[in-house]
């Protein structure tokens, strides 16, 4: 039987709850604890105690926050004033159009005030407190009816159990926010899952509402989530004039809020800001897809309007996604210019980042069995710059049972010959000599911009030339003729005249183009322009020993090994003097032939991230000519990480990896071209 609680002792728990709740916030929302672990665990020990001795726990006590016993299913709620969703924004031109509109709508030429915050990815919650004490916690549902979540969302430290701290308190309030997790909690919860062969979420969006939507409160307790609160329903008893003052009001509410608002006058300072928060975004413990843009006046809100499910007055700017969700269609093999042969994925075409994806490497069949990925699986495809986007993660939640495992190839797709997979390779390799994949890869790589860069010689034109035997080997590029290109289908006199031009300018090239272009094994560009510098000539790397390659700063053995094999292959050499036989001209302007230029970026590897003042082509010239060498990924061994404006995933690798950041003034500052030392 709960006895009668004296009223020295009621004084007693009304102080310990509200010391909690203020430790709690001091704690969860501001990251700024004043007392320690231990001192705030002996006061919740002592509430707990009187709590149980006298049978009678305060509605906002910090107890009520775990325990509760889990639900068979949850209670539907209606949503006082419905939840809305936001209209898209896929550019500043977009955004501007928003604005454009608003003031059409209103009738103004004038500026309008706007306030710009993130948007959240998780999932929306709605808090109602009465009297100032939580009552409910509801999801959005569908923006009319959610589901009554209070157990959960209780659970969730940051979220005030009583609205404390403002002189006002409303007499009901519904306030909206977003409940999310943070990317490094969803690793370690993805980690935890593998290693139990539980199911992996997608995202972290979808561990969030995963996580709210349990039945059972204490497994949403052993989540850490978070809430940014954002927006305000129906209020009884107070009366908010603006979004701006909405929000400073949550502020002192003691209800945490977006990392980011700022209140804009006119449409050019919310892109400054929308660019602002891009930016900051890399630095967010959470995943950010965009910003929301608001008018901030709620007289002009409330004038604006609601559209069917939208509201006019506020839009959210989509950030270029890099990831999207799509189905695999087929596993094939294919042959690259090595015999290796690589596993891609057909998808069903996915929109990411504004370019359509259709194709996703898989990079080889340890990757597929280490992902456990299916023909038929639905995952999750990221596409990251210019990279050739790949398949981050399988969503098994999706599978049917359908899903099956691609065969490991026994034979050449292309050619039939056999395959093997040479001792601590994870690449399987087709041995035929004359394999027509193979062949034509080396063909195409030849042609291809960075290398021989003769324009019109791409995938279609090769497979073309080659299955009508005009073109078996690179070297028949420069026995082509205009009439023999006349009477295929693909060719009219511009066209044919077209490509023999391009043939015909690209005889004279350099040697370090020509060296990459021959594709031999490992020898990428970097490692062809490095070779370029030592050697003079194409005559200086014949027969040349794999000591003399490796001796060179940079050269590993491996690529040593292949260059120096490459050049003592009596069949190669011959190739190589019909190349000049038929008019090939090889310069070579990197060669330092012993002599040291004023190289202050010699032996140092940069990467470029985000924008810079001058063209990125020009930029990288400029290293390379002063010595360094651009990389377009992270790791180890980068030397500095060149950061521009908008900068991408690259700066938390970087700074993951303890890799120097550097601004493009400071890169100035180091070859002597900055304005410090002019
Ligand atoms: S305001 C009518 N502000 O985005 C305006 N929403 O796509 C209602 N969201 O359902 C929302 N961050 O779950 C607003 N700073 C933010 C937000 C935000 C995330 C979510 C919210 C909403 C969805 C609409």
């Amino acid at each position: 039987m709960p006895r009668k609680v004296p009223p020295e002792i009621r004084q007693e728990m009304e102080r310990l709850v509200r010391e909690l709740n203020y430790h709690c916030y001091r704690y969860y929302v501001l990251d700024s604890p004043v007392i320690s672990d231990e001192e705030y665990d002996r006061l919740f020990l002592r509430l707990k105690k009187l709590e149980e001795e006298y049978g009678f726990v305060l509605p906002d006590s910090p107890t009520r926050r775990v325990g509760a016993p889990p639900l068979d299913k949850f209670e539907k709620v209606r949503h006082t004033e419905p939840m809305l969703s936001l209209d898209n924004a896929f550019s500043h031109e977009d955004v501007r159009e928003f604005d454009a509109r608003v003031r059409r709508f209103l009738g103004t030429d004038e500026e309008i005030e706007y306030t710009v915050e993130p948007k959240y990815d998780g999932l929306a919650i709605e808090l109602t407190y009465r009297e100032g004490i939580l009552l409910r916690a509801s999801t959005r549902g569908d923006g009319y009816v959610g589901e009554d979540v209070t157990q959960n969302i209780r659970t969730i430290r940051s979220v005030p159990l009583k609205i404390e701290g403002v002189g006002e308190v409303p007499e009901e309030i519904d306030i909206r926010g977003e409940v999310y997790m943070d990317i490094e909690e969803f690793e370690a919860l993805n980690r935890e899952r593998e290693q139990k062969g539980e199911p992996l979420f997608a995202n972290p969006r979808n561990a969030a509402a995963g996580s709210v939507r349990q039945l059972d409160p204490s497994i949403t307790a052993s989540r850490r989530l978070h809430l940014a609160c954002y927006g305000v329903g129906s209020v009884k008893g107070v009366a908010f004039r603006s979004q701006w003052e909405f929000i400073g009001w949550l502020g002192k509410a003691r209800f945490p809020v977006p990392a980011i608002v700022r209140l804009a006058q006119g449409i050019d300072r919310v892109i400054a800001v929308i660019k602002e928060i891009e930016e900051a975004r890399q630095g967010f413990p959470f995943e950010t897809d965009g910003a929301v843009v608001k008018v901030n006046d709620f007289e002009l809100q409330r004038a604006l309007g609601v559209k069917t499910r939208e509201p006019r007055w506020a839009v959210a700017y989509k950030f270029p996604a890099h990831q999207g969700t799509t189905r695999i269609r087929e596993i094939i093999p294919s042959v690259g210019r090595t015999g290796v042969i690589t596993p891609v994925a057909v998808l069903e075409p996915v929109r990411i980042g504004g370019v359509t994806v259709s194709r996703s490497t898989l990079h080889n069949w340890d990757e597929i069995e280490r992902k456990d990925i299916r023909v038929g699986d639905t995952v999750v495809v990221e596409r990251a710059g210019d990279v050739i986007p790949h398949v981050v993660m399988v969503i098994k939640e999706k599978r049917t049972g359908r899903e099956r495992p691609p065969a490991v190839p026994d034979k050449c797709p292309v050619c039939g010959a056999r395959v093997v997979r040479e001792e601590g390779e994870v690449a399987f390799r087709c041995v035929g000599i004359n394999c027509p994949a193979q062949v034509q890869e080396r063909i195409r790589h030849f042609a291809s911009r960075a290398a021989m860069d003769i324009e019109g010689l791409g995938e279609k034109n090769v497979e073309l030339l080659y299955s009508r035997g005009l073109i078996r080997h690179f070297v028949d590029i420069y026995r082509l003729k205009k009439e023999d290109l006349l009477e295929l289908p693909r060719f009219a006199e511009k066209s044919a005249q077209n490509l023999i031009d391009a043939v015909q300018r690209s005889k004279k090239t350099t040697l370090a183009r020509f060296l990459y272009a021959l594709g031999i094994l490992h020898v990428g560009e970097y490692a062809a322009k490095l070779l370029a510098r030592h050697f003079r000539g194409l005559e200086d790397l014949y027969n040349v020993s794999p000591d003399r390659i490796a001796g060179i700063k940079q050269m590993g053995e491996k690529i040593a090994r292949s260059v120096s094999d490459f050049f003592s292959d009596p069949e190669n050499i011959r190739t190589l003097e019909t190349l000049k036989s038929l008019g090939l001209e090889i310069s070579n302007p990197d060669f330092e032939g012993g002599r040291k230029k004023g190289r202050p970026l010699e032996g140092l590897t940069f990467v470029i991230t985000g924008t810079l003042p001058r063209p990125r082509r020009e930029v990288e010239a400029m290293i390379e000519d002063l010595g360094g060498h651009v990389s377009s990924a992270v790791s180890r061994s980068t030397d500095c990480l060149i950061v521009g404006e908008s900068p991408g995933s690259k700066l938390e690798k970087a700074r993951s990896l303890g890799v120097r950041t550097i601004s493009y003034g400071e890169l100035l500052d180091m070859v002597g071209k900055g304005r410090s030392s002019t």
